[in-house]
Formats: C-alpha cells, sequence, structure tokens
C-alpha cells in the first residue's frame, strides 16, 4: 500500500483530478480485475482502448486512474493525466512491489532466435546447481521446476504490472535469481521499463516481427532490441551478428563479445554427430568441454551464451559446463521417441533464418532424407512466406507444405505464397492444407534414416484458426497417425 504521489514520483504529471494522496494497493490496466485501492490504467491499445472501460473500473471500486487525454472522470475516482500510461504503469508497478528486480540478480536475453533456448539452459543449469531461479518466456512462468500460475495473461513478456507481480512471487518462492525473454515488443511498448538487468545478451537479428502492428521496419526493430543494454549492467554480444557489431558501439556497459570465431567467448574443436555436439568453450573466467545433446550449430551459441551467464554470476565454468550435458529443450529438435528406423523431430522453427538452421543442421548429420513438414502463420509478416518455401525446398529432401496457425486468413492463401517461393527452388514439394493429414503423409512416407522435421510449433500445443483455437499437440498427434498407419497396413 503507498500513495499514489509516491508511486508515480518518477513520473511526469500533465494534471490531476481529486487526491493524489490516496492509498494504492494494487494496479491493473484490466477494468474486471479492479476493486477498491486499485489504480486502473488507461491504455489505448491494438484492440481496445482502456478509456472506454473507466465507468466499468470505477463501478468494480477502482479508486484512481491514469489517463493519457481528457475525459470524463467518474465521481469519486481520482485521474492523473500523463504522456504515456504504459510507461507510467510500469513505474507504478516498480514502486508498488518494492522495485524487486533490484533485489534480485536478473538476466535479459534479446533476439530474433534463441532467447527461449538460451534462457531454459541457464534456467536449467541454475535450478541443478542449487539456485532458486524463477523464468520468464515462451515456455510460460516458472520457480525452480514449478510452473506459475498467477491467474494472469502471459506473452512472452508480460504486462509491466504481472511482470513485477511475478518477480515478487519469485522471491517470495525462495529465488534470488530470475531469467526472462525480453521481446522487442515488450521493450517498446514499455513492458519492462524500470526493470533492473544484472546482465544482458544479444542473440541476432533477423527479419521476423516486422509488421504495421508490430515494427515498421528493421530499424525500428533493432532499436527497441537496443534499449535493453541501457538497463543492464553488463552485457554478452554476438558480434557475429552486424547488428551486434553495431551494438557494441552504442554500448556503454562492460562487454563480452561471443562469437564463433575467436572473441571473449568462443569455441574451439568443435565436433558435432547425429547425437548431439562437444566442444571447448573458451571465456575471461577459463575454458570447459562442452557435451551436449541439443542439434544444430546455433545452439552454440544459446549454450555459450547461458555458460557465460552463469560465469558471471559466480559459478565455475567447469561446473556449469557439466550441467549442460543433461539439459533438454522443450520443443526445440525435441525427438519424438518411436522406436521406428526414421526419427521425428519437432521444432519451433517458424523464420526464414531459423528453418535454414534447423535444415542446414539436419542435412549436415543425415543419414537419410530430410522430410520437412512447415507452413507460415496467419495475420503475421508475409514477406517470410515465399522465403520459407524456397528454404525448404532448396535444404529438405521434400517439404510437405500445410498449415501453421491461419488465424484469420485463408489457410489455402497462405500457402500459394508459400507456393511462390517453393517453385523457384526446383525441390520436391507437396501441398496438403491440413496440418494432421500433412504430418500423417510425411511419416507414411519416411524410410530408414530419413528425418521427419516438423517445423513450426515446437512446444505449442494448440493451432489457432479465426478466433477458434483447437488442441494440437504434435507428439500426441505423431504417434495417432503412425497407429492409424499401422492399422491401415
Ligand atoms: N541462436 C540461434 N540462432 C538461430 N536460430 C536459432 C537459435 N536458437 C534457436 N534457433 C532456431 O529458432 C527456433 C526458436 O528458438 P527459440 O524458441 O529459442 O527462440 P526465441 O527467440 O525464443 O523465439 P520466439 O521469439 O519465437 O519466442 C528454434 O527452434 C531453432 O530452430
Ligand atoms: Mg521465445
Amino acid at each position: 500500500m503507498a500513495r499514489l504521489r509516491e508511486l508515480l514520483k518518477r513520473v511526469d504529471i500533465l494534471g490531476v483530478i481529486g487526491d493524489i494522496d490516496c492509498h494504492i494497493e494494487a494496479v491493473t490496466y484490466d477494468s474486471r480485475k479492479c476493486g477498491p485501492g486499485t489504480l486502473f490504467v488507461c491504455i489505448d491499445g491494438f484492440s481496445t482502448d482502456g478509456h472506454k472501460y473507466l465507468g466499468d473500473a470505477a463501478a468494480a471500486g477502482a479508486t484512481a486512474c491514469l489517463i493519457t487525454r481528457d475525459i470524463e472522470i467518474p465521481a469519486g475516482v481520482t485521474a492523473v493525466k500523463v504522456a504515456d500510461s504504459r510507461n507510467a504503469m510500469a513505474a507504478v508497478a516498480c514502486e508498488l512491489y518494492g522495485n524487486p528486480s533490484q533485489r534480485m540478480h536478473l538476466l535479459g536475453i534479446t533476439g530474433t532466435k534463441g532467447k527461449t533456448t538460451t534462457a531454459y539452459i541457464y534456467w536449467s543449469i541454475m535450478n541443478s546447481m542449487g539456485y532458486t531461479t524463477g523464468m520468464i518466456g515462451t515456455l510460460g512462468n516458472y520457480v525452480a521446476g514449478n510452473k506459475i500460475n498467477t491467474g494472469r495473461s502471459t506473452p512472452t513478456t508480460p504486462e509491466s504490472c504481472d511482470l513485477q507481480y511475478t518477480f515478487t512471487y519469485m522471491m517470495d518462492s525462495g529465488a534470488q535469481d530470475a531469467v526472462m525473454e525480453v521481446t522487442s515488443q515488450a521493450l517498446k511498448l514499455s513492458r519492462v521499463a524500470y526493470t533492473e538487468y544484472e546482465t544482458g545478451i544479444f542473440m541476432n537479428l533477423s527479419r521476423d516481427h516486422i509488421t504495421e502492428r508490430e515494427h515498421p521496419d528493421m530499424e525500428d526493430y533493432f532499436l527497441s532490441k537496443a534499449k535493453l543494454f541501457s538497463m543492464c549492467k553488463q552485457a554478452i554480444i554476438n558480434v557475429d551478428s552486424e547488428y551486434g557489431i553495431r551494438l557494441l558501439s552504442m554500448t556503454s556497459v562492460p562487454v563480452y563479445r561471443m562469437s564463433l570465431e575467436q572473441a571473449d567467448i568462443y569455441p574451439t574443436n568443435i565436433h558435432t554427430d547425429h547425437m548431439g555436439m562437444t566442444f571447448d568453450l573458451n571465456t575471461p573466467w577459463g575454458s570447459a568441454r562442452v557435451n551436449t545433446n541439443l542439434q544444430g550449430k546455433f545452439n552454440i551459441y544459446n549454450i555459450m551464451a547461458a555458460i557465460s551467464a552463469c560465469c558471471l554470476r559466480g559459478i565455475d565454468i567447469a561446473t556449469a559446463a557439466s550441467a549442460v550435458s543433461n539439459v533438454y529443450v522443450p520443443g526445440r529438435l525435441e525427438e519424438v521417441n518411436l522406436n521406428r528406423p526414421y526419427k521425428v523431430l519437432i521444432d519451433y522453427a517458424h523464420t526464414p533464418d531459423s528453418l535454414e538452421n534447423v535444415l542446414r543442421a539436419l542435412k549436415e548429420d543425415a543419414t537419410g532424407r530430410v522430410i520437412c513438414v512447415f507452413g507460415c502463420g496467419g495475420d503475421r509478416d508475409h514477406g517470410k512466406r515465399p522465403d520459407m518455401g524456397r528454404i525448404s525446398c532448396s535444404i529438405a529432401d521434400i517439404s510437405v507444405i500445410t498449415s501453421d496457425n491461419p488465424r484469420t486468413e485463408e489457410p489455402d492463401a497462405i500457402i500459394d505464397m508459400i507456393e511462390a517461393g517453393a517453385k523457384t527452388a526446383g525441390g520436391k514439394y507437396v501441398r496438403i492444407t491440413d496440418r494432421r493429414s500433412a504430418i500423417k503423409y510425411a511419416i507414411s512416407i519416411a524410410a530408414e534414416g530419413d528425418v521427419v522435421i516438423l517445423a513450426g510449433k515446437g512446444q505449442e500445443t494448440y493451432q489457432m484458426f479465426g478466433d477458434r483455437t483447437i488442441p494440437f499437440d504434435e507428439r500426441v498427434i505423431v504417434r495417432q497417425v503412425l497407429e492409424e498407419l499401422d492399422n491401415e497396413h
């Protein structure tokens, strides 16, 4: 509980109606969650304008509100006008919960690809070493090994009030450490404003999230990600990425450069095979041999970043490196154990870049054919569709073009766009709109030594059509279609 004036001390106030010294004990942007003592933040968002719900918030008992334009204020409610209500909400949330990020060791990871994987590896190492550690990201929110259900909606990076609350929840559960994926959207929309990171990691930047709604262009995308590096005390930056090099010149905190070539953090003696990889990791904190069952060279970056972050936290490199050998990442080249002479892998790759990385990695180690089942999500970047078609058809032996999450788009119209790129590559492909049928087909043609890769869904266990979401867990589907195929024979 605190006075509103106190909670707003870092915010420029443009006007006040009512009592700014009122007591506040909760903050939300959802009028349905308001009650006495609540500060309701009116956010003019993508799908709706929070100002419209001020009446509902007041009826539910809200004590005060933050507004960005002059509107009629219900009687008895204090209103404070600010320029940017998302930013103000973040400031209030940090104060209300006592600035939890200042009291924790927080690791933030940004980049187009590798955030979830790196966060997961770090979190696994830390917990296995006895550090109770929280994790916030695509896989959900966890503390130690337990999933946290805060009853609040959670995109990869939660809204500021949910985020700060989650930090305090983690601390109450005994965590002094946490790792989070910091998306460019979250940085742009002030979800993590006023959060203090001990270490920030920049993985890479490639074409994704370039839509009118998210980022108008690559520059906006890059500058959003770059914000993280003014919010951390030290940074690990992948300098094999041209944007990483640019970021170096913009970053004033101590930086550890990560590369596949010689740098502060780099690998030598890399050996890969179908079982995984081994390499020597060289860092300012010493060297250690890493043994991992993760596949794909890009995972070397993820592992290097995760282990280095552990070293920055004071953990011995050899101990951290040996913990990696037990780490499996859900939905990241995850094998469905079937006891068949071919392999079925599930991977989250849903961008040209990651599809290319995954397929190249599989192709390098394959003894048979690589059969790739993939699609592209609806209501998202159209530019990547032909690229993904071209990439799959130039690397995989057989591409099965299907649906991802069509959302409000016509599935076949999305596939047409993918096919336009597929045609230019010359590789073998088929189109099967229904994803389940596509998986069944791919498995039906798999022969000894082949690898069937189901790209796009990863850990997701649903498929989204229009405003309908249906259960779709590929681990389950693979087993079902196999049984059907066995019965058909
Ligand atoms: N360091 C990397 N560089 C390039 N590709 C990667 C890297 N790490 C993982 N990938 C590929 O990208 C896919 C997504 O990885 P991951 O979920 O770790 O990334 P993310 O940054 O969390 O993505 P999202 O923003 O979609 O949550 C993986 O399945 C893999 O195919
Ligand atoms: Mg992620």
